[in-house]
């Protein structure tokens, strides 16, 4: 049995070597009842690297893992004939297939083919996919059916949380990193989109993450840690803590999403304390400026109508939020997150740090100059940054 199954290893080698590996595929369970149907396994090209991508079918999920050669074949090693009795490699010019019994007695066939193949180093459709309904956790989350269907109350959550996967994906993308990105999620509540953030940046974007879902409910803390540990989802985790008390020690990106009024003001002044290179919020009810500007009487006119009043305390509130961001060296954009017959909260305030810390005392009289005509004292993030 060794001897065929290293004669079978050595041709896959061989094909890798030689750049001449179409596919392969390991089928046949020893296990009936085991999670793992199969495994199909490619060539792809990643950042200039030639590795092997292996899909993994489970009875209702997929998930790929990139390998070199050598970690291909010990994955092979471990999997044949523990895991798989049959194995068939697809090169340009033959397919091997190799056959062990189920009382261990290992075959190989080979087959010259008649048609012409090529490599295709291209990933393929599932890879393409920014968020996959059929990973089980967004069953467990509460998204989709068991079969990885979107539920019809869902799907506008979905879509938004498929519209925000698309922007930061084109935030992080042009970003370099060294090593472990680490992340830090700030008021992630159900999980949604630090899932969805997990996904892209592990499954499609190929980075080893360390993401932190920052929450004070410890009732959701543990629902989603449980959620986390069934999917063995290595390198996220939620903490029970409130932002304000959450001070990491190292941050390349912060996402604070739709949390509630000066949260996000603690969330971004934790982020610019840890020098976060991206900073990314949806700030939601901005009460502390609303409030502000309703007190001081002069805007009687606007405050008759709620809905101006809210608008116009989010744009007060926001666009110092982006000076201030802008004062510690943040280049900033504000951009629309989704369609307003989805969510209301559809602002997405983005800092990247740039080189230089301006602190420019023109961006403070900017601030000072807009608070004294819309009758502010102090913006909460002025304070939680100490300026
Ligand atoms: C509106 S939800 C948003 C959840 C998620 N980020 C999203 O956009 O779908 C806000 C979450 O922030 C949490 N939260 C509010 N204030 C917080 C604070 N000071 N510290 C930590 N979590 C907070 C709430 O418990 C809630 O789960």
């Amino acid at each position: 049995m060794s001897e065929t199954l290293e004669k079978f290893l050595n041709r896959v080698a061989e094909s890798a070597e030689q750049s001449t590996l179409v596919k392969m595929t390991l089928s046949k369970p020893v296990q009936k009842h085991d999670d793992l149907r199969n495994i199909y396994v490619k060539p792809v090209l990643i950042k200039e690297k030639r590795l092997f991508a292996f899909t993994y079918h489970y009875e209702r999920r997929d998930e790929v893992k990139n390998y070199d050669a050598t970690q291909m074949l010990d994955m092979l090693r471990e999997m044949i004939p523990n895991r798989f009795l049959n194995a068939v490699l697809f090169t340009v010019s033959e397919d091997v297939t190799l056959l062990v019994s189920n009382k261990g007695k290992a075959t190989i066939q080979t087959k010259k083919v008649q048609e012409c193949r090529e490599q295709n180093l291209e990933h393929d459709k599932l890879k393409a996919r920014l968020v996959n309904p059929a990973n089980p956790w967004w069953y467990q989350l509460g998204l989709t059916t068991r079969e990885g269907k979107i539920t019809a109350d869902m799907q506008h959550k979905f879509k938004q949380i498929y519209k925000y996967a698309e922007i930061v994906e084109s935030l992080i993308k042009p970003m370099k990193f060294e090593g472990t990105v680490h992340i830090a999620d700030m008021g992630a509540g159900k999980g949604y989109l630090t899932f969805a953030l997990y996904e892209l940046l592990t499954q499609r974007l190929n980075l080893d993450v360390d993401i932190k879902g920052v929450e004070i409910r410890p009732d959701l803390v543990m629902k989603i840690n449980e959620i986390i540990k069934a999917n063995n989802l290595k390198g996220l985790e939620f903490v029970e803590s409130s932002i304000e008390a959450y001070h990491p020690e190292k941050l390349d990106v912060l996402i604070a999403l739709h949390a509630c009024n000066t949260a996000t003001d603690d969330a971004i002044a934790s982020g610019i304390k840890a020098g976060a290179e991206l900073i990314v919020c949806a700030p939601c009810c901005h009460k502390q400026i609303r409030q502000e500007m309703e007190r001081s009487g002069r805007f009687d006119a606007i405050t008759r109508y709620g809905i101006f009043l809210e608008r116009q305390a989010v744009m007060v509130t926001d666009t110092i939020r982006a000076l201030i961001l802008e004062y510690f060296g943040y280049k900033t954009q504000v951009m629309e997150f989704i369609e307003m017959e989805h969510t209301p909260k559809n602002v997405l305030l983005v800092g990247r740090r740039t080189s230089k810390v301006a602190k420019d005392p023109k961006i403070l009289q900017q601030i000072a100059d807009l608070k004294a005509r819309y009758g502010i004292g102090r913006h909460y993030l002025e304070a939680a940054l100490g300026i």
